[in-house]
């Protein structure tokens, strides 16, 4: 992406340090670091220190060049020898600007790290900084939908590529490890969160079933949840299929529901409709069924899989237009199996756009 992007992200920020005085802002995560920076490092290996007396990128030695490729507006500062964490050279950098507020943003701090940045820098007031980037982060910008739309075409076609090698015969594993070699001869950087491939009556009825060695049966329903990565995007299908034309009669019944569950989440869409309509929107079919889903029925993602908004029965705010969600309502029958159908959405003024668009209809192998 142009840099000019990133300049623009950090002068927000900044901006919004001064309405909330706070002279510095200490930036340990990975996905927040990329997004205001386009650093494309892994997590986990940097510090930002924001401040208008200047920005640095606290890191080590192996990511100097692609600092200075990737990033515009801070200075590189490298590990110090003697040091013990990124924080504690974060700390060091405090006590050069002797800021006298210093907002720590995020979750990604332990304790440790920051008595670490602390013994460097007691003069500093710590506090807890509003959660500008992830605010920031809930509204995508046309660049980023372009490559949100990217990431989902490729996991669509990995998808469609990969029923040919869904059979009895064959495990969990084996289709997980197909689905990420299809998701890399597409064009995606492999998995954006562990592919989830959960079939017949034990593993079907936990929602976030582990990939194992199972062997799939003729007549199993087989949930597949899955996602690649493109320029660090992420995306995020499920689909439910059955291996054969003979399954039990309720799952055929339990797929129509949340089949129906979903259409009624997608035609309720648009900006200005509250999280707490979208949630009793996909409830309502299920709950007249006679079934409860046993988890959330939606969520954002980007360069994260799971980000704020989630679609939550409690929370009475209004979508903007610009945000994405995903739609998943789900049943599990202990015993029996499950079904889970999950699609990508932006919602807009008016209505939406939906990002992906594997059929609706139960895909019979
Ligand atoms: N697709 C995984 C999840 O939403 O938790
Ligand atoms: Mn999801």
């Amino acid at each position: 992406m142009d840099k000019s992007i990133y300049l623009k992200r950090k002068e927000e920020i900044l901006r919004r340090m001064q309405e909330d005085s706070l002279d510095a802002l200490v930036i340990p995560a990975g996905a927040d670091i990329s997004y205001l920076t386009g650093f494309t490092g892994e997590a986990g290996v940097a510090v930002v220190v924001l401040s208008p007396e200047g920005s640095s990128f606290v890191t080590d030695s192996r990511y100097t060049t692609q600092v200075a490729e990737e990033t515009g507006g801070y200075e590189c500062v490298l590990w110090q020898k003697g040091t013990h964490s990124y924080c504690e050279n974060a700390g060091m950098v405090l006590a050069k600007l002797a800021p006298k507020t210093v907002g720590i943003y995020g979750a990604d701090l332990t304790y440790k790290d920051f008595l670490g940045m602390q013994e460097r820098y007691p003069q500093g007031e710590y506090k807890e900084a509003p959660a500008y980037l992830t605010e920031m982060r809930a509204k995508k910008t046309p660049e980023e939908l372009a490559t949100i739309r990217e990431a989902c075409r490729i996991s669509m076609l990995s998808f469609y590529a990969l029923l040919d090698h869904i059979r009895p015969g064959v495990t969990e594993k084996d289709v997980a490890d197909q689905l990420e070699y299809e998701f890399r001869s597409h064009g995606g950087s492999g998995m954006c969160f562990d592919t989830i491939v959960a079939s017949g009556p034990v593993n079907g009825a936990c929602p976030h079933a582990s990939v194992s060695d199972r062997v799939i049966q003729k007549d199993d329903f087989v949930t597949i949840d899955f996602g690649t990565r493109y320029h660090g995007y992420c995306s995020d299908i499920t689909r439910t299929v059955c291996v054969g034309k003979g399954a039990d009669a309720e799952l055929y019944h339990i797929f129509d529901v949340v089949t129906e569950a979903k259409k009624a989440g997608q035609e309720a869409l648009h900006a200005g409709l509250t999280k707490k309509e979208l949630h009793e929107a996909i409830e309502a079919p299920i709950k007249a069924a006679g079934y409860v889903t046993p988890h959330g029925f939606g969520h954002s993602f980007g360069l994260d899989i799971h980000e704020l908004p989630f679609i939550n029965g409690n929370d009475e705010t209004p979508y903007e237009a610009g945000t994405i969600t995903t739609i998943e309502p789900g049943i599990y029958v202990p015993g029996l199996g499950g079904v889970r159908q999950e699609d990508d959405y932006l919602i807009c003024d008016g209505g939406y756009e939906r990002l992906t668009f594997i059929t609706d209809h139960l895909i019979e192998l």
